[in-house]
């Protein structure tokens, strides 16, 4: 559902950080609190101000802040959404602005919305995914040349085996690392499975969304070095990643980080599914993660000489 729907408010919206990532570490947000904070407080009188505190039960994880539409300048209303849902390290200074500046809006312009962070975190990355589309659509290479579907039937056949031989099954709340524009997503798809797909590639991302194949609500552009962190409380049954790399010597640290911070929003006993180019490549995945899982490298069709050639599967501990 879309921020406005969701938030109940008309007119534009603009979050103050200007990427989901951002979002970790919200140093604009902040900068904008602190400002607002410090003017206000050089007054008593309260201002005639509209903003909207959401919380969750536990703690305000949000703001809204209203400036009307300006017919000089040429703006409509807007609503400037700040949050802490995805960086906690910065609640305590958050939630200390919000009151300062809370306590100098008079009472009726303040409303307290109760919302849960997951339909509010899903919101964010529709957000973003639409600002991308709206920013880099112009340049997206070609949404058409991403439906591939021979490698679409491939995938859903490929995890059709693993499931009935090896016992690993795509299910449950699944998570895609470097997604890429959604090639293989697709498959994914058209199993029933939606998964969040992350990868750290703006242009990629935009091309999937446009092709369809990416889902603007559950994708994001994130470095997956951060996976923990961007994905914040969340925990995954499967975990999955198609062709990643390519991994050579001068990468592997980055590829080793990712695959570790996918162990860790993985569950204990989660279903791990990785599909590489080439044999080293598979080999070095289950070096990485084999003190925390239990898998197999496996090559499923010799015949395949470009995408997902050779596989790791496993299950976490
Ligand atoms: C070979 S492509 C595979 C794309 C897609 N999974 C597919 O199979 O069609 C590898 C992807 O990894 C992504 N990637 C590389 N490093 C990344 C990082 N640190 N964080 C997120 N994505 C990354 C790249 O942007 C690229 O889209």
């Amino acid at each position: 559902m879309r921020l406005d729907e969701l938030l109940g408010i008309k007119g534009d919206i603009v979050m103050a950080e200007p990427s989901y990532q951002n979002n970790l570490h919200i140093n604009e947000s902040l900068g904008l609190l602190r400002r607002i904070a410090s003017d206000l407080t050089r007054f008593d009188e309260p201002v005639n101000a509209r903003m909207i505190v959401i919380e969750d039960g536990k703690e305000a994880y949000a703001l809204a802040l209203y400036s009307p539409a300006d017919d000089e300048e040429d703006c409509c209303e807007t609503w400037m959404i700040l949050t802490t849902a995805l960086d906690s390290e910065n609640q305590g200074l958050f939630e200390e602005l919000l009151h300062t500046i809370r306590d100098h809006v008079k009472s009726d312009g303040v409303t307290t919305l109760t919302l849960e962070k997951t339909p509010f975190k899903d919101a964010i990355r529709e957000y973003y995914s639409l600002k991308l589309m709206e920013n880099l659509g112009k340049y997206a290479l070609n949404p058409e040349s991403v439906h591939n579907r021979p490698r679409v039937e491939r995938i859903k056949e490929l995890v059709g085996r693993l499931k009935k031989y090896s016992g690993i099954e795509i299910r449950g709340k699944v998570i895609e690392i470097c997604c890429g524009n959604g090639m293989a997503t697709a498959a994914l798809h058209e199993l029933g499975i939606e998964p969040i797909c992350v990868d750290n590639d703006p242009y990629s991302i935009t091309e999937g969304l446009l092709a369809r194949t990416l889902k603007p609500e559950r994708t994001i552009v994130a470095d997956a070095t951060e996976l923990s962190r961007v994905l914040k409380g969340e925990e995954f049954d499967t975990a999955i990643g198609f062709m990643l790399g390519d991994i050579d010597n001068f990468n592997r640290p980055i590829w080793k980080q990712i695959l570790l911070e996918t162990m860790k929003v993985t569950k204990n006993g989660g279903n791990l599914f990785f599909t590489v180019r080439t044999e080293p490549e598979a080999r070095f995945i289950d070096e990485t993660v084999n003190k925390l899982a239990v898998g197999k490298v496996i090559r499923p069709d010799k015949e395949e000489t470009l995408y997902d050639r050779w596989i790791y599967i496993g299950k976490k501990k």
